[in-house]
């Protein structure tokens, strides 16, 4: 029988961890994974541009499981009341080829996709740095600024968002967290003040939310929200003065920010990074850049652990999926 995780179990999953303990698994999820990178085998997602949106594909195998993602992007969504994220996947057995789960993965994108960039901080920005930006205040955002909070120590949180209610709402929600909370009326005045930026907005268009002029030295920024061709967030001028790491190179050639520069501006891969092939921050000076496009092996790590979690508590649903006769030879007594 396949586990069918729901939006409510996973819910109930992560109150039983509790935010921060749960936060603090995925995170060791992924180093994990990332530092075994040699033995997947990674490949750049299947995306097709359909209709105002992006449907993606994100399959990835080890030695003992096989993953896929099914995730959208579609922010012209928010117009009829929808998400423009939302996602879900499938972890199953190599061995056999069965699916053992099937969950939710709306909630699980937005905290791997957080934490990955909170990774990313750890290895790339200033130890110091205690003041965060965030640009582009959606559904993506608070989980952003609880990474960063979990795992880099930031205490003031700065951020600005084109739309006042998601500015009020991200407010809302993080008032029960021991951040101090600096709402501006601009992106330049978030990244005069701010030490680590993430960008989130949901545009299709080559974007430059933000520009090099802007960004102080020593300064680390996360570009989340381009992720797609055509759909970037960076002036490419801040492409060629920092040190760009990126998920997977094939892929982000594509979908990241480099696609509107050389790849010859990329440093390196997270994975060499976390690893310590390569080194990470070199001088308090440099500005270091994740461009993240969300990565398959991160979703692998994500559904990895719901599994062990949610076997460990019987946690969801026994769902009959796959037909199972008692002779597998013969599947048509199914129907008689
Ligand atoms: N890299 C990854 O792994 C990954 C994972 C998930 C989502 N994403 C991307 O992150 C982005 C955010 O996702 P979401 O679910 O939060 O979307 P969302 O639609 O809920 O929020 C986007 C927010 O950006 C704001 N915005 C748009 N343009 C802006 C601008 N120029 N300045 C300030 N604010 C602006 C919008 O008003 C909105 O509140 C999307 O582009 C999504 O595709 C990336």
């Amino acid at each position: 029988m396949v586990r069918f995780i729901s939006v409510k179990d996973m819910r109930e999953l992560i109150k039983e961890e509790g935010l921060e303990d749960f936060f603090r698994q995925v995170l060791n999820f992924l180093e994990d994974d990332f530092v075994k990178w040699k033995i997947f085998r990674p490949k750049a997602r299947i995306a097709e541009g359909l209709g105002e949106g992006t449907i993606e594909l994100m399959p990835i195998s080890d030695l003992r499981y096989y993953t896929f993602k099914y995730v959208t992007g579609y922010p012209k969504n928010l117009r009829w009341g929808k998400q423009t994220v939302t996602a879900f996947g499938v972890l199953a057995d190599i061995f056999s080829g069965y699916p053992l789960l099937l969950s939710e993965m709306t909630l699980l994108t937005a905290i791997r996709t957080a934490v990955v960039a909170a990774i990313s901080a750890k290895y790339l920005a200033c130890r110091s740095s205690r003041s965060f930006g965030i640009i582009g205040t959606g559904a993506q955002s608070e989980f952003q600024v609880l990474a960063h909070y979990f795992f880099c120590g930031i205490t003031d949180v700065y951020y600005y968002d084109k739309d006042e209610r998601a500015m009020e709402k991200f407010a809302r929600n993080l008032s029960a967290f021991d951040l101090r909370l600096h709402p501006l009326s601009s992106a330049e005045a978030v990244c005069k003040n701010s030490e680590i930026i993430t960008t989130t907005t949901a545009v299709y268009a080559q974007q430059s939310v933000i520009k090099k002029e802007w960004i102080k030295e020593g300064t680390h920024i996360n570009a989340v929200g381009g992720d797609a061709p055509n759909k970037t967030e960076l002036d490419p001028a801040l492409l060629e003065s920092s040190k760009v790491v990126v998920e997977y190179l094939p892929q982000s050639q594509v979908e990241g920010e480099i696609q509107r520069a050389d790849s010859s501006v990329v440093y390196a891969e997270l994975w060499e990074i976390i690893s310590y092939e390569k080194a990470g921050r070199t001088s308090r000076e440099e500005v270091t850049l994740f461009d993240s496009v969300g990565f398959a092996i991160e979703d692998f790590s994500v559904l990895r652990l719901v599994h062990q979690l949610a076997e460990k508590r019987g946690l969801g649903q026994k769902l009959d999926l796959i037909a199972n006769p008692c002779d597998p030879k013969d599947l048509f007594s199914l129907l008689i």
